[in-house]
């Protein structure tokens, strides 16, 4: 049967039971007030009459008595009156009674056998009747008794309305019942049911969108959820397989998570990836009186969770959510990603002390300017890097107890918050496999040798049985460092180092973003309408041509530098001023460092003189938006941009630069990009320029905006190529086959020099 049929059945049926209970009970209740009322009233009557009766039975006066009697009768429902003697025998009756009543009613009997007035209702000749009988006496001697005999049949009548009136009531609740069932069954269930399965069937056939609005109520808001992964998901596997089949027809060799994942399995042979970084990807953070969880800014966080996603896993990092303790299990993990766990994240939480000696002291004050020529000096404190060490040591332990069931397993940590990492774990686990990829530009033996620890970093890295790079300038950096400041053998030919034993491989492994890549983030393609003219309407603003940044707000990304140049540019083409809008959606980093917390000021202060100069109604130049941007805001502003500029001092590779040009799907818009990326060695076909030379860079905007669109597509086509076919899962499946293929030295290396 159906929902609607089943549900209102048992409404109708539960309503008709409860309103026959309560239409019973009224009706006894109304019954029993008429019969009341009629005893009232017989009783206010024949006791009226009771005296006179009386007197005419002692003086025999027969004729009275009977004249008094037949004046009663049909008047206000009394059919007629009777008097009977103590012996029950009539002794005058109303005309109206003689033919009714042959014998002595019982009622009469008893009321003067028990001296004791007695009423009741009868059907006497079909017909209702009441009867009221009133014995009197002299001197406790029963003389006889009246009986009032009353038309009843109205009671019948009354009741009969009272159960019409309530069956028509109850007519009218079914009816309201039907339609609201009806109603209601078709907004909250059917409809949204039928609105899914009809997404569904387009789904399956492949018409429709992986993403569904969902139905508003919370009856099916879990279904509703869970489906739309499963959409996802299958979204998902229909583009790898699609991807996989046109690779098979072109004969390319692409990598896809999915190939990446059957590579890995082979690779590891059924064994766990381990990563180490500080950043974690899920961050779980205290919004108001909810949890939410955020996917932190940055290069690295954006290139990994796609590799753990394809190959599961174990991530360690730093825990550094001011929710994340309390969403960890006891050995503080969680499944991530949250929607579809896909792999393990292990956080370590650490003191405020360690976090401010290891994370912004000595790794982001003294290691991050060291690598990055930004003139920004480094600074090296005794106790951050006591606490650096300390640091490096707990996630050493975190991480051996995490391979201590694993026989050589494959470790790889990220960047230069775990320089002694490597050391430490192949001093323990001289199985394990070790790669330690750096993020960040190497600088040249000069530079580097300003650390007053270079030695112990240097040695913590050459635990590593493999140290990637973005760029080969960077191996050769690092091997000049290494030939510099330590007694090893260097092989040049081979790129690697030789140590007491201890073999390290020194490779180029140019990092990149997923591919497809908005399906690879998020699950599905981000699609949506925004424009360039809806955003800048959000802000009160419009204008013909739009250019943007993406960046974590850091020195390193040349920010001041690029709003002069959008100033400049605006100063060398009037034509522009109120039709060009840059927009930076910067998200604020670090910024209990001081240089940090200055630049955002700096950066403040820049965009407010700029616009001041140039403002108008409703334009200004420079549009800053300090925040953190979901992946969802910052693609809407990667495909609505005209121009997309990366203007990095010093950059090891530079993620936002291949998000650009993998968001347009469209062909369409122009790259910016600084000479000292790494990103600048593999996409020759943007605008490449020095972000130091101002003057250069205004020219590259206008070049940018002056570009026939043939051209603009010929460019973004090549560099979709490039972006396509050197995505991140062949970052991974390089640096993981060649750490797997490594020849292994038999001892452990030593953790003192
Ligand atoms: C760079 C570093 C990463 C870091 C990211 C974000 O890309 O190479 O290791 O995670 O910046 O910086 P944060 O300090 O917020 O982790």
């Amino acid at each position: 049967m159906k929902i609607t049929v089943r549900l209102t059945v048992s409404l109708l049926i539960a309503a008709a039971l409860v309103s026959s209970v309560f239409s019973y009970l009224q009706v006894q209740s109304e019954r029993e007030t008429l019969i009341q009322e009629l005893n009232v009233r017989a009783n206010v009557l024949g006791e009226s009459l009771q005296e006179s009766i009386k007197n005419y039975l002692q003086a025999n006066a027969t004729v009275k008595l009977k004249r008094m009697v037949e004046r009663f009768g049909n008047r206000a429902r009394l059919i007629g009156i009777a008097v009977y003697d103590s012996q029950g025998v009539g002794i005058v009756t109303s005309p109206a009674l003689q033919s009714v009543f042959q014998i002595t009613p019982p009622k009469v009997w008893e009321s003067i056998s028990r001296n004791e007035k007695t009423s009741g209702i009868e059907q006497i000749n079909g017909k209702a009747v009441h009867l009221y009988v009133i014995p009197f006496d002299e001197e406790s001697r029963v003389l006889g008794a009246l009986l009032l005999y009353h038309d009843a049949s109205f009671i019948d009548t009354r009741l009969e309305g009272i159960w019409r009136t309530n069956f028509f009531r109850l007519m009218m609740h079914f009816f309201l019942i039907i339609i609201t069932t009806v109603l209601v069954v078709r907004w909250s269930i059917t409809g949204p049911i039928a609105q899914i399965a009809k997404w569904m069937h387009s789904l399956r056939t492949g018409k429709a969108a992986a993403t569904i609005d969902l139905p508003r109520g919370d009856l099916l808001r879990p279904l509703a959820a869970e489906v739309a992964l499963l959409a996802k998901s299958l979204a998902h596997a229909r583009s790898s397989a699609e991807e996989e089949a046109r690779l098979r027809i072109e004969a390319e060799s692409l990598w896809t998570s999915e190939r990446l994942k059957e590579h890995v399995k082979i690779e590891l042979n059924g064994k766990n990836l381990f990563v180490v970084s500080n950043r974690e990807p899920y961050m779980h953070m205290n919004v108001g009186n909810s949890i939410q969880c955020i996917v932190p800014a940055g290069g690295l966080v954006t290139a990994l969770d796609p590799i753990m996603r394809a190959c599961g896993g174990i991530w360690i990092a730093h825990g550094s959510g001011t929710a994340d303790r309390e969403t960890v299990d006891a050995r503080n993990m969680i499944p991530v990603p949250p929607d579809e766990p896909a792999y393990k994240l292990r956080r370590v939480f650490l003191s405020k002390e360690e976090e401010e000696g290891y994370y912004y002291g000595f790794s982001n004050e003294g290691i991050w300017p060291l690598c990055h020529i930004t003139h920004t000096r480094p600074t090296f404190g005794l106790q951050d890097w006591i606490q650096y060490q300390k640091v490096n040591q707990k996630f050493a332990d975190a991480l051996l107890e995490e391979i201590s069931g694993e026989e050589a397993p494959l470790v790889l940590i990220q960047d230069y918050h775990f320089a002694l990492l490597p050391l430490l774990i192949k001093s323990k686990r001289p199985d394990a496999r070790v790669a330690i990829f750096w993020h960040t530009p190497w600088p040249n033996p000069e530079v580097f040798g300003i650390c007053p620890w270079k030695q112990e970093l240097l040695l913590g890295l050459l635990g590593a049985d493999l140290i990637g790079f973005h760029i080969q300038f960077h191996c050769n950096n690092f091997l000049e460092t290494v030939d510099r400041f330590l007694e090893s053998k260097i092989n040049w030919d081979q790129f690697s180092v030789e140590r007491h034993g201890q073999l390290t491989s020194v490779r180029p492994f140019p990092i990149s973003v997923a591919h497809p890549f908005e399906t690879e983030i998020s699950g599905a393609p981000l699609s949506s309408n925004a424009t360039k003219e809806t955003l800048l309407k959000k802000f009160g603003l419009s204008a013909s041509f739009m250019a943007i940044g993406v960046d974590r707000i850091d020195y390193t990304k040349g920010i001041v530098e690029r709003f002069q140049a959008v100033q400049r540019f605006l100063e060398k083409y009037p034509e522009y001023i109120g039709r060009f809008t840059f927009v930076e959606l910067g998200a604020p980093s670090r910024t209990h460092i001081k240089r940090y917390h200055d630049l955002i000021a700096e950066l403040d202060e820049s965009a407010d003189k700029i616009n001041w100069s140039f403002q108008a109604k409703n334009w200004k130049p420079i549009i800053f938006l300090k925040a953190h941007h979901d992946h969802k805001t910052i693609g809407e502003y990667y495909r609505a941009a005209d121009v997309c500029m990366v203007t990095s001092l010093h950059d090891g590779m530079n993620l936002v630069a291949k998000e650009f040009i993998a968001t347009r799907t469209d062909g369409d818009g122009v790259l910016i990009l600084s000479q000292f990326t790494g990103a600048s060695r593999e996409l020759p076909d943007s605008l490449i320029v020095n972000p130091y030379d101002i003057e250069e860079t205004a020219e590259a905007i206008h070049q940018a905006l002056k570009m026939e669109k043939s051209e603009r597509r010929e460019r973004m086509q090549e560099m979709r190529t490039v972006v396509k076919e050197r995505n991140v899962y062949r970052w991974a499946a390089n640096i993981i086959t060649t750490l797997s293929h490594l020849r292994m030295p038999k001892q452990a290396p030593q953790e003192q020099t």
